[in-house]
């Protein structure tokens, strides 16, 4: 079964799925669940009890760690209400890296604090840094839209700053949702392709393998391929599959000078910090990307 399922997306209920994949096969596992909000999907039913819904969760948790190689990555997408209860079953079987905070830019709703950030828990399953696979990774500077100058002051060393950007921290609030209703599809959670580009970019290498249980409609399947991995997803509801091949077969590869990277509305999004001084030092761009400043 193994050859046959690189590239695909299978249509199932992930559970079985995994059961057929075997042990230290992929190198980035990234699992985006429904958040039992009772969201409007096709057809799952996203209101389970909470002791059904986590032990669901820890089903799959388990899974996902089984199928990744000992070199590579597990991230795990979920409001931090859920993250909380996956800590406590993946700190058994992986080694804690980071909690990634996205703040995707939401409105204030009153009555509460607006819960303005998802988390992206990042797990590996080696714990020495020579035995895992990190990248580090560059985003932009955040820039005035007006002026064009740098929002932060660097401790006044604004001089000194890195020509593209700084390394990346675990607080990203550079990557927003889909606003607009003709850039997404209809499904009720799409994520933003940059943002598993970021994830992908810097625990991959180029022909890796990058898997997701929930695959919805192509997120992790489009990212996969725009930056020359390849991609294993499933997801349950056929519609989803049939919108993710249409959107896998329109990606097409975002280099630069023989560089990955990941690209949105012609700007650099996210780059490898080893691939700077070829991106800006070289004037080839395969992909002819016109691109904007920062
Ligand atoms: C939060 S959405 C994922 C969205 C996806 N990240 C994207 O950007 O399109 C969760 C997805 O999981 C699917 N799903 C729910 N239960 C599933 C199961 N047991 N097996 C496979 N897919 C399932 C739902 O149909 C839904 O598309």
């Amino acid at each position: 079964m193994s050859k046959n399922i690189l590239n695909t997306i299978i249509h199932g209920d992930c559970l079985k799925v995994l059961k057929n994949i075997p042990n230290n096969f992929v190198d980035m596992s990234f699992a985006d669940p429904p958040f039992n909000l009772k969201k409007k999907y096709n057809h799952y039913e996203d209101s389970k009890e909470k002791r059904d819904y986590l032990n669901w969760c820890n089903e799959w948790l388990n899974e996902i760690v089984r199928i990744t190689k000992p070199t590579g990555a597990i991230f795990v997408h979920n409001i931090p209400r859920w993250l909380s209860y996956y800590s406590e079953c993946l700190n058994k079987i992986a080694f804690f890296k980071h909690w990634i905070a996205w703040d995707s830019g939401g409105a204030p709703l009153g009555k509460t604090l607006l819960p303005n950030h998802y988390g992206i828990l990042y797990y590996t399953k080696s714990t020495s840094h020579k035995d895992f696979k990190f990248f580090d990774i560059r985003q932009p500077h955040p820039k005035c839209r007006v002026c064009g100058e740098f929002l932060k002051d660097y401790g006044g060393k604004k001089a000194q700053a890195h020509k593209f950007g700084p390394l990346l921290s675990d607080v990203w609030n550079d990557i927003h949702r889909i606003r607009h209703k003709n850039r997404r599809d209809e499904h009720p959670c799409q994520l933003p392709i940059p943002l598993l580009e970021r994830l992908i970019l810097m625990t991959t290498d180029a022909g890796d393998i990058v898997f997701d249980p929930f695959m919805g409609t192509g997120t992790t399947a489009v990212a996969a391929k725009r930056l020359g991995r390849k991609y294993i997803g499933i997801e349950q509801d056929l519609d989803y599959v049939k919108i993710a091949n249409k959107n896998i077969e329109a990606a097409k590869e975002t280099k630069i000078n023989e560089c990955f990277v990941s690209i949105y509305l012609n700007r650099i999004r996210t780059m490898r910090d080893s691939d700077f001084k070829k991106i800006y030092e070289t004037p080839k761009n395969q992909n002819h990307i016109e691109l904007k400043a920062g």
